[in-house]
């Protein structure tokens, strides 16, 4: 566990002793709960004013597209939202939106978590058939982490390298890092300034809990994050357009950045733009916190081998099962807070097969070595066929994903 993430537990633990219930903890930088079955998301939906992802709006969802929705959505892993029935109204009025997602490159090897965000991404954009835009904030990881530059670019590049591996189409996607963006593109750095002149220093204080100490540049990187969901911000793709709606797919501990980009929306003449939350990716050792790069024993990397994966998992994945076998038959087990059926539930695809096993493991039938094996051989064809299409990516790929150019789409 990264040590900020510890002290964060164990200041929290100590508050929840005090007031006999525990609490969560998420911002964009940290991510804990003092409870085994993690972070109360029920709760995090109040607290940060958002709103749960209902049925109504799958169902919704299903008549527009005229199809079942992601297993994501489905199974509550994207669990809420902002204001994704506007962007939905529009698109059946003929209006579409498009897609903005992102990720702060702070480590060369991408983790299964960071999958998430893009998987979906990649699930709407085919459903919907709309423009989408990847901001890869290596501003951010040089701002935040103790990084060059120069690194920081650098892991912007490998990131990318992933990302486009998912089988993203350069015809529908612009994907760019911020350092070599921002020198490129006027209006995208006028957007970030016309947006940096509408927060104030106590709003981000309020937002981010941003101190006197902290770096100018962090104070001034909100407004960075917020940019791309101003259709302005990229007149190559929108033909000067302000007034395209947006949707943002991402983990929910991003959202008090999306706050403050729909509350500086209407003062910029744009539309606010709409969000979809997901949970968090659980660490192996279990969904207290979620899987960090920087700790590699809570994480299945991207990079990693058939013989890695199988010996993390085996070794590593918190079970919730009988600590014998004759009690785990007495008993059974608990998938709420068993790592490998939380895994399952993202990458086992057929939901007969997660409910039989959701049966059979709660009741004591199956045992933890039985789901582990399952997952571990999901995961290998995962990051095995991940690696092959990776390997295949070259500076040419990335130079026609990050060239800013018109999409297939005309505005
Ligand atoms: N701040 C995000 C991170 O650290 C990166 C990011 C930038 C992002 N823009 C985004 C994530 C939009 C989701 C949606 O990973």
């Amino acid at each position: 566990m990264a040590d900020d993430v510890e002290s964060k537990l164990t200041e929290m633990n100590i508050e929840a002793k005090e007031e006999e219930e525990s609490e969560d903890f998420v911002d964009p930088w940290t991510v804990a709960s003092s409870s085994v079955k993690g972070v109360d998301y029920d709760k995090l939906i109040v607290k940060f004013g958002c709103n749960k992802l209902d049925q109504d709006l799958l169902d919704r969802m299903e008549k527009i597209i005229g199809k079942p929705v992601h297993h994501f959505l489905r199974r509550g892993i994207f669990f809420a939202h902002r204001e994704l029935k506007m962007v939905l109204d529009m698109y059946e009025s003929g209006k579409p939106f498009y897609l903005y997602t992102g990720r702060g490159p702070s480590s060369e090897a991408m983790h299964l978590g960071h999958l998430i965000p893009f998987i979906m991404t990649k699930w709407l954009q085919d459903a919907f058939d709309v423009p989408l835009v990847i901001q890869m904030t290596d501003d951010e990881k040089f701002l935040w982490k103790d990084l060059t530059s120069d690194e920081a670019r650098r892991l912007a590049d490998e990131n990318m390298k992933d990302i486009i591996a998912m089988g993203f189409d350069p015809e529908k996607t612009f994907i760019f890092s911020d350092f070599e963006h921002m020198g490129q593109s006027e209006a995208f750095y006028r957007t970030v300034v016309n947006t940096q002149k509408l927060v104030t220093f106590n709003q981000v204080k309020g937002i981010f809990g941003f101190t006197e100490s902290d770096s100018i540049g962090k104070i001034a990187f909100p407004a960075v994050q917020a940019t791309p969901a101003f259709s302005c911000a990229f007149p190559e793709i929108f033909n000067n357009r302000k007034d395209v709606p947006c949707l943002i797919p991402c983990a929910i501990d991003q959202d008090p950045y999306f706050r403050m980009t729909r509350d500086v929306a209407p003062r910029m003449g744009a539309l606010k733009p709409s969000t979809m939350y997901s949970v968090f990716f659980p660490a192996l050792q279990g969904s207290q916190s979620k899987m960090s790069a920087s700790d590699p024993n809570s994480s299945i990397f991207l990079t990693d081998t058939n013989a890695q994966i199988k010996n993390k998992i085996n070794k590593y994945a918190f079970s919730g099962g009988g600590a014998t076998v004759e009690e785990h038959k007495a008993n059974g087990g608990d998938c709420d807070i068993d790592v490998s059926f939380q895994y399952l539930r993202f990458f086992l695809e057929d939901d007969e097969r997660l409910e039989q096993i959701r049966k059979d493991y709660s009741s004591g039938e199956l045992l933890t070595g039985y789901l582990k094996k399952e997952l571990i051989g999901i995961l290998q064809k995962i990051v095995s066929e991940q690696q092959k299409r990776r390997a295949e990516v070259t500076d040419e790929t990335i130079k026609l994903f990050t060239t800013p150019r018109k999409l297939k789409y005309d505005y």
